[in-house]
């Protein structure tokens, strides 16, 4: 079976499953209102984004899409990667949720909308990976990242080798830094992370402890640490990129760590929602069908896991309707997904990449808003000036270019968003 026949029939599938997802989170579950510093932003219907054309049957449909199937809710039609994703429901008209071209490297007006405000619209959190010294030291970092974005998350500053630099000594005057800002500019909050491979302390790392030492251990960090900031994050990175790359705790602890951290943490602050959050799992394929199956039977066994990260460290375009055919099924757990860490490196600085970078975005953040419960959308940074990526290489990967002017993937999303 053709690859785009089989991966749209998935989408088709989707869309019908929509309707027979699991009910909503359990009450023990649901993120209580009660300790979060802002209200909830209700999800409002996401309007039809973009509408360049509205065609009312099949048959004036441009050529790159291709009828694939049709049923009485819905018929699907999926154009090939940086196409469009067409679909009609009974009673809606066929509209095509496409791109117009972006607006290249023009001065952006300050009269305009930041994200934030037009995300705010769709219920939705649009935020980035920050730096303590970065917000400290730079005005137009700091202030690009009060101004655009609802939500930030601390890109290291939250993570054990930060944190926990002696057995006896917590030092949390990065990470508090970033969560002042955040407080101070009316901005939710990730935390990032509890478990992972990377970043132990070297007490830790090269240390050795019997079980009962290193359960205790982690015990106390995830209470200390999710309990210092309760009430001010409201999702956490409990465990991150275990699957696949299991941290010391595994062989220290044994196999039921991750249910432990999850737990741990819940009790620290039952209000904040808990995810899993991981890298090249977004579209459908082995290792998402293996953290499905992980957070699947962690929901059936009554462990307080709340949703998954899909990190999105994207390298190129995508299979949009894989990705939401995944979100889908997730979803249809009770669970959140978030895009947690989205850029892409460009290969090299010119106009076509970044078109093509501002329509993969903009097509990420497509399938994210339609999807019933994908109410976060982080890009890992915001300036190409600070990038991860940039090793060896000035790689552009991300919305801001290295003078904090917008880019065509900054115009791409905030046209997504609706902004005129
Ligand atoms: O800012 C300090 C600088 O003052 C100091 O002189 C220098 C030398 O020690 O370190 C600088 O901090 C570095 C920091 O990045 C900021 O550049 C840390 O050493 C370095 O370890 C840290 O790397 C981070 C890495 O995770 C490890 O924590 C990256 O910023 C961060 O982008 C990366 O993020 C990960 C996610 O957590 C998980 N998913 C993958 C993603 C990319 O690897």
């Amino acid at each position: 079976m053709p690859k785009l026949l089989r991966t749209s029939l998935s989408l088709l599938i989707m869309i019908i499953c929509l309707g027979c997802t699991a009910g909503p989170l359990p009450e023990a579950t649901r993120l209580r209102n009660t300790s979060t510093p802002y209200p909830l932003a209700t999800k409002v219907p996401v309007p039809t984004l973009i509408p360049t054309a509205t065609v009312t049957s099949v048959s004036t449909l441009p050529v790159v899409s291709t009828t694939v199937a049709s049923t009485a809710t819905a018929q699907v039609f999926v154009a090939p990667d940086f196409g469009k994703v067409y679909t009609q429901t009974a009673q809606a008209k066929l509209t095509a949720l496409a791109l117009t071209p972006v607006a290249t490297r023009t001065p952006w007006p300050s009269s305009a909308p930041a994200l934030r405000d037009l995300a705010a619209k769709h219920g939705l959190y649009i935020g980035a990976a920050v730096q303590a010294g970065l917000l400290a030291k730079e005005p137009a970092y700091s202030d690009t990242a009060a101004r655009q974005f609802n939500l930030i998350v601390p890109e290291y500053e939250m993570k054990m080798c930060i944190i926990w630099p002696a057995r006896d000594r917590f030092d949390f005057s990065a990470s508090d830094a970033i969560v002042q800002f955040a407080v101070d500019h009316q901005q939710r909050l990730r935390g990032h992370n509890l478990v992972w491979t990377d970043c132990l302390p070297d007490w830790i790392s090269q240390g050795h402890f019997s079980q009962a030492d290193a359960t205790a251990m982690l015990k106390q960090y995830i209470s200390a640490v999710v309990g210092h900031y309760r009430g001010k994050i409201q999702y956490w990175d409990v465990l991150n990129e275990t699957i696949d790359r299991p941290p010391v705790w595994q062989s220290l602890i044994g196999p039921d760590y991750e249910t432990l951290a999850l737990t741990w943490a819940h009790a620290a602050d039952p209000d904040a929602l808990l995810f899993y959050n991981d890298y090249d799992a977004e579209v459908m394929n082995n290792k998402a069908d293996r953290i499905y199956a992980m957070v699947k039977a962690w929901r059936a066994a009554g462990v307080p896991i709340h949703g998954v990260g899909l990190q999105a460290h994207l390298k190129g375009p995508i299979d949009y309707a894989s990705l939401a055919q995944n979100i889908a099924r997730l979803n249809a757990l009770g669970l959140q997904v978030h895009i947690t860490e989205l850029d892409l490196p460009q290969d090299d600085f010119a106009p076509a990449q970044d078109e093509m970078q501002g329509q993969v975005y903009a097509n990420v953040l497509k399938v994210c808003l339609a999807a019933k419960n994908c109410p976060v959308f982080v890009f890992w940074g915001f300036t190409d000036k600070y990038s991860y990526l940039n090793q060896n290489t000035q790689v552009f990967p991300l919305i801001f270019d290295q003078d904090y002017k917008p880019k065509p993937a900054y115009a791409a999303i905030y046209q997504v968003l609706g902004g005129k």
